[in-house]
């Protein structure tokens, strides 16, 4: 018996030893150490041995056992490491190989006016608002102090889905919504699409967008207008950039004007982008009417306002020098990549 355990300890050592794999190692284990392993049976052969006997072969048994495993074992690390290594060395990375290109875009010219709009004035204390594109003509016209035989609806004759429900043609009707729902003070600036039935051409499309500024406070003047507007000209066009308001009417401001920034191109002198006039014309403004006030459930006697509102197409096309408003609008990545 004893020499069938030496000679079982010395064969699996040898054959533990040359087993080259994972695979054979683990065929070694079933061999020896398995339920029908060779140890095994020879514990179960133990009965025919005599009592004295039993626990000396037993423990010797168990001896060899413990040895067979220890080395089952070592050969495991041993061949985990080789593997780990063998990994590291055919699946390492080359860091220095050039990555796949990614064409990340940029953002459109219209987007970057907005965004650059909405930056100047968060910055001096206002919230940017929105409203519905597809909205109800009461917000578009009525409540602006623009009833529905006003000469001024056919100016900005839009899309209608209903006769009550139109593509809005204006900003403006943001307006009319904030005021219905907040208290003054309001200072916001509402930046999105606008509808007109216009025919496409280089300054002319169905769809544009413009920027809608409102405050309504106590004691507004026509003041702070100048000033908002000089300092969002200086901000967004130059430091150099004067305004210049000229007469004007809309029915939603009392009184009215437009307001012309000096050629940013330029500085005044005249050029291809400010027609020779020296003077580009950015927006128009004015001191909210009381009838709008009035509409929306805001007390004349108490507050007033302005607001203003300008094309972002205008400011993009002076800005980047575009000379197509069409180009805009075609998203040619070709057109679009250069700004
Ligand atoms: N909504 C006007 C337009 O589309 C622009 C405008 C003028 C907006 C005067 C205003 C304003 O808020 O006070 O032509």
């Amino acid at each position: 018996m004893k020499e069938k355990i030496a000679k079982i300890k010395e064969t699996s050592i040898k054959e533990i030893e040359e087993c080259k794999n994972q695979k054979e190692l683990n065929d070694l284990k079933v061999k020896y150490l398995g339920k029908k392993g060779e140890l095994t049976l020879l514990l179960r052969g133990m009965g025919a041995l005599t009592p004295e006997e039993r626990p000396i072969i037993g423990s010797l048994v168990n001896k060899v056992r413990d040895e067979i495993n220890n080395l089952v074992e070592e050969k495991e690390v041993k061949f985990k490491k080789e593997e780990l290594q063998r990994k590291l060395e055919t699946e390492n990375i080359d860091i220095t190989e050039p990555s796949k290109k990614i064409n990340l875009g940029s953002l459109h010219p219209i987007t970057q006016v907005i965004q650059e709009v909405e930056e100047t004035f968060l910055g001096m204390g206002y919230e940017i608002a929105d409203g519905p594109e597809v909205e109800k003509a009461i917000y578009n016209f009525d409540k602006l102090n623009t009833p529905p035989d006003h000469p001024a609806r056919d100016i900005q004759d839009t899309f209608y889905i209903t006769d009550n429900i139109i593509l809005r043609s204006q900003t403006s009707s943001v307006q009319a919504r904030v005021m219905e729902e907040k208290k003054p003070p309001i200072k916001i600036i509402c930046p999105g699409a606008v509808y007109r039935s216009d025919s496409v051409d280089a300054t002319h499309s169905p769809v544009f967008h413009q920027i809608e500024g409102l405050v309504i406070d106590k004691n507004i003047s026509m003041t702070d207008l100048k000033g908002t507007l000089e300092m969002f000209a200086k901000k967004c066009l130059g430091e150099n950039t004067k305004i210049r308001f000229r007469p004007h009417h809309f029915p939603f401001t009392e009184p009215s004007a437009e307001a012309d920034v000096s050629c940013f191109v330029c500085g005044g002198k005249g050029c291809k982008v400010c027609k020779g006039e020296g003077w580009i014309e950015l927006l128009g403004c004015g001191m909210v009417h009381p009838n709008v006030l009035k509409n929306c459930g805001i007390d004349p006697e108490e507050y007033s306002g302005f607001a203003f509102g300008f094309g972002v197409e205008r400011i993009a096309m002076a800005k980047f020098g575009i000379e197509d408003m069409r180009l805009l609008f075609e998203n040619d990545v070709r057109f679009l990549k250069q700004f």
